[in-house]
């Protein structure tokens, strides 16, 4: 079953865990479009991920691209989306209806479902307007893979680590199946 995936990196300490993500769907022969945030770049490259994927990353969205108006194309070009790590930020942004960069257009002209994986800090996790941001967007058919216990960045121990990459991409075949 080869499908489209867009694929959305946010500014995460996690951020390094999406190269894996990238090449687990390469290895199913998956056409993976990588979208970065501007802040993501601060934690891995677009040079990895395009490496990766196979194809350029993007981030800019006013930057003249293979896509026409890529904020709405890229969208049309997928059957899934995922946001992996998804912040605290991006979670707040789509839930507001933000659109003020690639990816959060790019999430709110999709039609098809979205999978936000989340990772981040135990408090901010907690914090309960990221709770009631996640479960906004869960009423409106967001899927989560909500993020696990475990040793955080802080080196304390607690729940905000990205799911474990094997459990993103089963839900990712799952729910576009
Ligand atoms: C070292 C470091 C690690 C961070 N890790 C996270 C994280 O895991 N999750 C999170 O929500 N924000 C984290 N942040 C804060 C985000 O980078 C910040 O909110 C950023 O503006 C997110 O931008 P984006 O959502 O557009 O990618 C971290 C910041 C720093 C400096």
């Amino acid at each position: 079953m080869k499908k489209n995936i867009l694929i959305g990196v946010c500014g995460s300490i996690a951020a390094y865990k999406s190269a894996e993500i990238v090449r687990e769907f390469k290895k199913k022969k998956w056409c993976v479009q990588v979208v970065m945030t501007e802040d993501s770049m601060q934690f891995t490259t677009p040079l990895t991920l395009a490496a990766l994927s196979g194809r350029p990353v993007y981030s800019d969205m006013f930057e003249a691209t293979h896509f026409q108006e890529s904020h709405i194309s890229i969208s049309e070009f997928a059957d899934i989306m995922l946001v992996a790590p998804a912040t605290a930020n991006i979670i707040g942004k789509i839930a507001g209806g933000i659109c003020d960069d690639l990816l959060t257009c790019a999430v709110c002209a999709f039609k098809g479902p979205v999978v936000l994986a989340p990772a981040m800090n135990e408090n901010m996790w907690n914090n309960r307007i990221v709770r009631g941001n996640v479960e906004k967007l869960k009423k409106f058919g967001y899927h989560f893979v909500s993020p696990e216990k475990g040793e955080l960045a802080s080196g304390k121990k607690g729940t905000g680590r990205l799911a474990q990459i094997a459990k993103i991409v089963s839900f990712v075949e799952k729910t576009v199946a």
